[in-house]
């Protein structure tokens, strides 16, 4: 079966899915959609694709299957339920809502409507994040007892005039945490079996008169293993530097070091490289999208869940909520 697409956001991420449904054998662009009439008739002539202003005319269309949401975080529940109700298989961008009320009903949705909702979590797909997987699911290593990830980038002033949905709580919901480092956070829970919030800390160092989000955020968190693990991320370095993943196993050790991994164990340490200097878009974003598109597609064509599936991103977000709105000081929340 071919699958009928319409993308909807045709902003900064929208380039990036376009061509992941490119690459997919059984899906094809028809349609896309933007409020913003320039983006709008850009993203239709370059595609030769239907162009709409409003979402509700694009969802309206009975041929098409699946949706891509590609809007800032605050119409993300919205836009995800009203398109699962109208049939649609939906491949939202992260984050899952603004909430975990926001994600919980996204899932009802989706599970109310038979249809398949994933969020956008392609990191998972980076050579380095299921090498660590296979290694852990293959238990020789043991369980994961701890770890530790930073997520150090530069956002500016700049980065978030050029946006005003983004530095707003009604908004974006959050900053740093919620856009940048809601993917290493995900990938450390997916690698760590699933954890709970402890402690969390959110501050804005930087950009205190930019922005009335955090640009900083550091946690602590705990997996039933007994295992504890820190999380550290800000928008406050002086570049983008590599994402840095820390995982302690019963017998052995992984470091992740941008795409480089290196593995302790019994044996030894050996380092393992998995650049592939195929970035499509900034190089640190990774480039998953292509291999989360083609397989969302493949397995959404064999009738199977999607690599993501929206009880998994739901636990993210669940952590996520916890620490801005459990935690987080008083002017945040
Ligand atoms: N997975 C990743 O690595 C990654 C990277 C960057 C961005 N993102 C996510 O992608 C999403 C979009 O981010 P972006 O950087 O492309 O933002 P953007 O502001 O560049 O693009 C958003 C687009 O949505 C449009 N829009 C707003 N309201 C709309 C509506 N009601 N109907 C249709 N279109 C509407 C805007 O006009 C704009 O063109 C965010 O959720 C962001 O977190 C993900």
């Amino acid at each position: 079966m071919e699958f009928k697409v319409g993308v909807i956001g045709c902003g900064a991420i929208s380039g990036n899915h376009i061509h992941g449904i490119h690459q997919a054998e059984n899906a094809r662009l028809a349609a896309v959609c933007d409020i913003d009439e320039t983006k709008l008739q850009k993203a239709a002539a370059e595609q030769q694709a239907a162009g709409y202003s409003d979402y509700h005319d694009l969802l309206a269309r009975q041929d098409i299957d699946t949706v891509h949401i590609c809007v800032p975080h605050y119409l993300h529940a919205q836009i995800s339920i009203d398109a699962l109700k109208s049939g649609k298989h939906v491949l939202c961008e992260k984050p899952m809502g603004m909430t975990l009320a926001d994600a919980q009903a996204m899932k009802r949705a989706a599970d109310e409507s038979g249809k398949t909702l994933t969020v956008c979590f392609q990191n998972r797909y980076n050579g380095a994040s299921l090498r660590m997987k296979e290694l852990i699911d293959g238990g020789s290593l043991g369980r994961v007892i701890g770890g530790s990830a930073f997520v150090c980038w530069d956002r500016d002033e700049a980065y978030y005039a050029s946006c005003p949905w983004r530095g707003s709580w009604k908004t974006e919901g959050g900053s740093v945490l919620i856009n940048q480092a809601i993917h290493t956070l995900d990938l450390m829970r997916w690698l760590a079996g699933g954890f709970e919030l402890r402690h969390s800390t959110m501050t804005a160092k930087r950009l205190a008169d930019a922005i009335e989000t955090e640009d900083t955020c550091d946690m602590l968190l705990e997996n039933s293993a007994g295992g504890r693990f820190v999380f550290y991320c800000t928008n406050c370095a002086s570049v983008n530097e590599n994402i840095y993943l820390h995982l302690i196993l019963e017998k052995g050790e992984m470091h992740m070091d941008g795409a480089r991994l290196t593995l302790i164990t019994e044996s030894g340490a050996s380092l393992e490289d998995y650049s592939t200097g195929k970035g499509v878009g900034k190089d640190y974003w990774g480039d998953g999208h292509d291999h989360f598109i083609v397989d969302f597609y493949r397995r959404l064509g064999e009738g199977l869940p999607p690599f993501v599936t929206a009880e998994d991103a739901l636990e993210t977000m669940r952590v996520m909520d916890a620490a801005y709105h459990g935690h987080a000081p008083a002017r945040h929340r």
